[in-house]
C-alpha cells in the first residue's frame, strides 16, 4: 500500500515545475487533509500490534515525502533565481544615457569675450551698484534736471533721488572718485530701462569702458575701439558718426559694416549696410569736474555698449526676448 502511494507521490513530483503545484502536492499528501495525515489519523482503529506497524511505515513514508518536497522546493527556488537574473541581467558594457551639461548663456559669452579682448589691451573691470543714485546716474554725468534722457518714461525711479541705472555710465565718476589716473577700465553689468519690444528688454546688459591719462586722444580711442571690434567681428569695416551724449565731448556713435548683407542692405541694418553697436567720445570737462579732477590736466574716452545687441548680430537673432524665456531648447543651440 506504501509502496504504491510512494510511487504515485514521485510520479506526480517528477511532472511539478512551479511552487504553487508544489504546494498543491505537499497539501495533498501531508497536508491538514492530506492522505497519509488521514491514514495516521485512522491509527487509532488498528490492533495495538497492527497500529505499531502502519505507524512507523506511515511516519517514514511522511518523512520520505517531506524530504523529497524540501528538495524539490529548492530546486524550484534556484531555478527561478537564476531565472530572473537572466531576465534582469545588466549589460555594463551598453553606452550610458545622454546627460545634457549646462552651458553658458549667449550673452554671458559674448560677456566674457569682451572682457577678454580689453584684458588684453590691459583693462581692469570694475563693478558699480544697480540701484544708483541720481547723481551718479546722471547729474554727475553732465545731464542737467530737464534732459530728456531723464524722462519718467525711460527710467525707473525708486524714489525721488534714486534710480534703476539706466546705464554702466555712473560707474565712470565712481571709479574716478576714488583712483587717479592713468585709468584703463571697463564695467559690465545690468542696466534697466523702461522700454521692451523685438529690440529692448527692461533689463539688459552693458559694457562701460574709460582711459584717461594727461595725453589721451581721439585717436585712442579709435584705435581702441576699431581693435576691439575687430577681434569680436572679424576684418569687419568700421565706421564713426558724429553723435551726442552729455558727458562727451566730442562724442560718436560707432557703426560697423553689416555682417549679414555685406553691406549691400537687409532688413537688419535697414538698408543702410551699416549696423550702430558703439557709442563713445571724449570724456567731457564738466565729468572730470565733478570727479574732482584738477581742471585741465586729464584727457580720457568714454565707451558704452550693449551687450545684447552684440550677442544678436553675432549669432544672427532677431527677437532679443528669446534671452530672457530661458527656453531650454534656444539655450541648448549655444
Ligand atoms: N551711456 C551711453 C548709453 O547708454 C553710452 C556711452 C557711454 C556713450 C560712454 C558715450 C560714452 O547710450
Amino acid at each position: 500500500m506504501e509502496e504504491s502511494i510512494k510511487k504515485d507521490f514521485i510520479e506526480e513530483l517528477n511532472t511539478i515545475v512551479s511552487a504553487q503545484d508544489l504546494q498543491n502536492l505537499k497539501s495533498k499528501y501531508i497536508g491538514k487533509k492530506g492522505l497519509i495525515t488521514e491514514k495516521i489519523k485512522n491509527l487509532g482503529s488498528l490492533s495495538p500490534e497492527e497500529r505499531k506497524i502502519q505507524g512507523k511505515a506511515l511516519n517514514e513514508l511522511k518523512n520520505f515525502i517531506e524530504d523529497l518536497i524540501k528538495g524539490k522546493e529548492i530546486e524550484i527556488t534556484e531555478k527561478e533565481i537564476s531565472k530572473s537574473l537572466r531576465k534582469d541581467f545588466i549589460d555594463i558594457t551598453l553606452s550610458g544615457k545622454n546627460y545634457y551639461f549646462g552651458g553658458r548663456h549667449p550673452v554671458n559669452e559674448t560677456l566674457l569675450q569682451i572682457i577678454d579682448i580689453f584684458k588684453e589691451l590691459g583693462f581692469t573691470v570694475e563693478e558699480g551698484p544697480e540701484v544708483e543714485l541720481d547723481y551718479y546716474n546722471f547729474e554727475a554725468l553732465n545731464i542737467p534736471k530737464d534732459h530728456p534722457a531723464r524722462d519718467m518714461q525711460d527710467t525707473f525711479y525708486v524714489s525721488e533721488d534714486i534710480v534703476l541705472r539706466t546705464h554702466t555710465s555712473p560707474v565712470q565718476v565712481r571709479v574716478m572718485e576714488k583712483k587717479s589716473p592713468p585709468l584703463r577700465f571697463i564695467s559690465p553689468g545690468k542696466v534697466y530701462r523702461c522700454d521692451s519690444d523685438v529690440t529692448h528688454t527692461p533689463m539688459f546688459h552693458q559694457v562701460e569702458g574709460l582711459m584717461v591719462d594727461e595725453d589721451i586722444s581721439f585717436a585712442n580711442l579709435k584705435g581702441v575701439l576699431v581693435y576691439f571690434l575687430q577681434r569680436l567681428f572679424g576684418q569687419i569695416p568700421v565706421r564713426f558718426r558724429p553723435s551726442f551724449f552729455p558727458f562727451t565731448e566730442p562724442s560718436t556713435e560707432i557703426d560697423i559694416g553689416c555682417i549679414i548683407c555685406g553691406g549691400k542692405g537687409c532688413r537688419v541694418c535697414k538698408q543702410t549696410g551699416w549696423l550702430e553697436v558703439l557709442g563713445a567720445g571724449m570724456v567731457h570737462p564738466n565729468v572730470f569736474k565733478f570727479a574732482g579732477y584738477p581742471e585741465g590736466k586729464y584727457k580720457g574716452f568714454a565707451f558704452g555698449m550693449g551687450v545684447e545687441r552684440l550677442t544678436m548680430l553675432k549669432y544672427r537673432i532677431d527677437d532679443i526676448r528669446l534671452f530672457f524665456e530661458n527656453d531650454i531648447r534656444f539655450l541648448r543651440q549655444f
